[in-house]
């Protein structure tokens, strides 16, 4: 008999069903109208859907905990509805060698709530070898505004298999604009959409004849996606509610705490972005959870650091506006689901035979108000404070429930590194 068998309202494939979904250590082994089972979890309320992959977060772990660590961030994620979260490199120490990705994955181990890969940070020093690290990160994230756009062509020729995300803005271009911004609008200027198309058609122009996977983080402006638009096959795009949900603008306050990198932009841009990704031309959401102190954000606009918080309300925001705007709820699971999951190569994402059994279990009638005291950041606060969510009432990784009737059952340390498997690399195809 299967070990455990999950009944009631799916959403497979776009459709809503009423089945029985059987797992066997951890993965999907069956998907029928009806299982018997060792266990039986039976949920005669609610819609089932799968369960997040967020492959852009800053954990802040190690060295800057004062921000975020991997168990309050990863705490938060699993509240969020996310089963895995892929770390960001700029910690301290950054992760860019053996050792401090070894310790990295170490310190996720002992205190993750949820699965977890890593990036390694690509700088001057590892670029050559970054052969030698594919079997040990989840992906490669090259931050451009700190990185010597000479070196690309050098990139090009590598054959790695592992996604290469870029944050595309461009340093000279940023630095042209230059001067101090003292607002979000002054913000936009200063770092200008330009320097992110610039940027997006630098990598295009280097890596178009390669087999590379080229994913682009968080793009933000509507010249970015039409210079993207030739490429849509071979480079997969990324949102982030920010950029879909604000634009840059004197509401928003106070002001430093909506400063991000690339910027908030004009309601041109976010209309183009949600055009983009209703259509499939973006790929993916991904929260860039960036946590920043409310000390460090409650200082002068200029001196503010860029970045705001969002693993946690990412799934339920969009869940919320989705539903609003009467969107089809297939396009956002694969946005924040099986996309981002396939195209990190990840067994996760889909409820299909094969998959780790990820799930969460929603009421979509229970709208809440985001209130930052009810989040679980270390940071204490949220951008999207008094906005509606609808947040999972259960959560399910790898066949074992964490969250149960929204309270914690689940451990620290419960999440596993996750990275893709030889022969089950990413893949771009839909
Ligand atoms: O706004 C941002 N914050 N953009 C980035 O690229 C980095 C991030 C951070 O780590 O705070
Ligand atoms: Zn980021």
């Amino acid at each position: 008999m299967i070990e455990k068998v999950i009944e009631g309202k799916f959403l497979i494939d776009g459709k809503i069903i009423h089945c029985c979904v059987g797992i066997e250590r951890g993965i999907i082994v069956d998907v029928k109208k009806s299982l018997d089972g060792e266990t039986r979890i039976r949920f005669p309320r609610g819609l089932i859907l799968p369960s997040a992959v967020d492959v852009h977060v800053h954990l802040r772990d190690p060295g800057l905990t004062h921000k975020e660590d991997f168990s309050t961030g990863t705490l938060s994620a699993a509240f969020g509805g996310v089963s895995c979260v892929i770390d960001m490199p700029n910690t301290k120490p950054p992760t860019v060698d053996k050792e401090s990705c070894k310790e990295k994955i170490s310190i996720g181990e002992r205190k993750s709530y949820v699965d977890f890969g890593i990036y390694l940070g690509v700088n001057e020093n590892n670029l050559k070898n970054l052969k030698d690290f594919e079997d040990l990160v989840t992906g490669f994230k090259i931050y451009l505004p700190d990185f010597d756009v000479t070196l690309l062509g050098e990139l090009s020729k590598l054959k790695v298999k592992k996604v290469l995300a870029f944050h595309a803005e461009e340093r000279k271009c940023i630095e042209k604009f230059g001067k101090k911004a003292e607002n979000l609008i002054e913000h936009a200027k200063t770092r200008a959409s330009v320097c992110e198309k610039m940027a997006v058609e630098k990598v295009l122009k280097e890596m178009e004849k390669t087999d590379l996977r080229i994913h682009f983080c968080h793009i933000s402006s509507s010249i970015s996606l039409y210079a993207l638009s030739r490429f849509k096959k071979k480079v997969s795009v990324g949102v982030t509610p920010h950029h879909l949900l604000f634009k840059a603008s004197r509401s928003l306050t106070p002001q430093s705490y909506y400063k991000v990198n690339p910027p908030l932009r004009t309601s041109l841009d976010q209309e183009a972005l949600w055009e983009a990704l209703l259509s499939g031309e973006i790929d993916i959401i991904e929260s860039d959870h960036a946590p920043h102190t409310i000390d460090e954000k409650e200082v002068d606009f200029s001196e503010a650091p860029s970045g705001v918080p969002g693993v946690e309300t990412m799934y339920p925001v969009m869940l919320y506006v989705f539903l609003m705007k009467g969107y089809p709820l297939e396009r956002l699971v694969s946005a924040l689901c099986s996309r981002p999951a396939r195209l990190f190569g990840l067994k996760k994402g889909r409820i299909a035979k094969g998959m780790d059994a990820d799930f969460i279990v929603v009421d979509l009638k229970k709208m809440k108000k985001i209130r930052a005291d009810r989040l679980h950041y270390k940071c204490g606060w949220t951008p999207f404070e008094g906005m509606k969510g609808i947040f999972p009432t259960d959560l399910f990784i790898r066949g074992e429930r964490i969250i149960e009737d929204e309270e914690l059952i689940g451990d620290r340390g419960f999440g596993k590194f996750v990275k893709p498997r030889e022969g089950e690399e990413s893949c771009m195809e839909k």
